[in-house]
């Protein structure tokens, strides 16, 4: 099986699956030692460390467990209102999307969406933003650091900067961001950022943190309350009764793999690799060059193509054909429907190589040809 996908779930590497391991048999020797004796500084000691990392305020930072719990962290504590609004864009991740209509309809609020044409150039992409954004109405923007379906780069800063003018908060969704690109959270300057650790940074699964500015900090609201409630953020977020955090304290571990390896080595090698993959299966597929869409961030470790018109337009027949593939070709892809259309989401990470994708490009052609026979 060639893995083309480490965007969607990631990989842990063996020397963090050891480190975690570890963790787990100390838990098993004493449970309660372990979580009663140090947790709480050794939680604290591996935000600082994550934190630094990306550029973010550890004391303005929690861990979390994924980005999904920091999508609806941040909808529960920005308390919307009846006629309120959040904004979002058509490149915005489905299950956010999904938190964004709950949390809206609960509030009777509304969530409306700003659309960016794959092709929109990045000052098109903030302008297109700031003229959707509604002083005193829009109570959130969620935007994409680098999104999921169409594997595009947006201009977050700039973005945070515009929404600023009209002081309207914005929710950055960084789940692809640590590790794959070179992150500085205080430098973009959103009220709220989440990322998670366990897709390009080597963390096991179930590692993300939450960057809150200061003036939220004190209205963040936990989705679980538990014994550090009156604490306030961040504790009150981290601490949610009995839970393995085993992740976390290994996630540290998988940083110093991507440093061991190099990481601007590892971005240059998966950011070359993805886009000779995505020539070589767009190629293949009759497609130009011009034809193939650019993240628009030199770094990017994903990146798309247009599947054949008529093919994976929803989302339950993109979700077949992935597995069509997998099962068919031996080749773990992502498979999105968005815009209306089909599209083939590849990967590159330090365990791939040029082959898998000459295969891929070799042997999906007459796959799809038959689908679409
Ligand atoms: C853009 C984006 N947001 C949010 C998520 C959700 O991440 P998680 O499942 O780790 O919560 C993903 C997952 O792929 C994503 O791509």
């Amino acid at each position: 099986m060639s893995h083309l996908n480490h965007g969607s779930l990631g990989a842990v590497p063996i020397s963090v699956q050891r480190t975690q391991q570890r963790l787990r048999d100390e838990t098993e020797a004493n449970p309660l030692k372990f979580h009663v004796q140090g947790l709480h500084d050794r939680i604290i000691h591996t935000r600082r460390h994550l934190a630094a990392f990306l550029g973010a305020d550890p004391d303005g930072s929690a861990l979390l467990t994924n980005t999904t719990a920091g999508i609806s962290l941040v909808l529960q504590s920005v308390r919307l209102g009846p006629g309120d609004e959040v904004l979002l864009t058509d490149h915005g991740y489905g299950a956010v999307a999904l938190a964004t209509r709950r949390q809206c309809r609960r509030a009777g609020a509304t969530a409306r969406t700003v659309a960016l044409p794959l092709s929109t150039p990045d000052t098109e992409v903030v302008a297109r933003i700031r003229n959707a954004l509604r002083p005193g109405k829009t109570k959130l923007l969620i935007v994409d650091q680098l999104t999921s379906a169409t594997a595009r780069g947006f201009p977050v800063r700039a973005i945070a900067a515009a929404a600023r003018e009209h002081e309207i908060p914005v929710l950055v969704d960084a789940a692809h961001a640590p590790g794959m690109l070179a992150v500085d959270v205080a430098a973009i300057g959103a009220d709220f950022w989440v990322g998670n650790l366990h897709k390009w940074a080597f963390a096991p699964r179930g590692t993300a943190l939450l960057s809150v500015a200061p003036g939220w900090r004190r209205h963040i609201d936990p989705l679980v309350v538990s014994w550090r409630q009156d604490d306030g953020f961040p504790s009150s977020v981290e601490f949610q009764g009995t839970v393995d955090h085993t992740a976390w304290l290994s996630a540290p571990a998988g940083l110093y793999m991507l440093r061991t390896l190099g990481i601007d080595a590892v971005r240059q090698h998966n950011a070359a690799l993805v886009a000779y993959g995505q020539r070589a299966v767009g190629g293949a597929l009759g497609l130009a060059p011009a034809d193939l869409p650019d993240p628009g961030v030199p770094a990017a470790s994903m990146r798309i193509v247009p599947l054949p018109a008529g093919l994976a337009t929803t989302v339950p027949e993109a979700h077949a054909l992935r597995q069509h593939i997998a099962d068919k070709l031996a080749v773990e892809t992502a498979v999105n429907a968005w815009g209306g259309r089909g599209w083939l989401r590849l990967s590159a990470q330090v365990y791939n190589r040029p082959e898998e994708y000459d295969r891929l490009a070799e042997r999906l052609p007459p796959l799809l040809k038959a689908l679409l026979r």
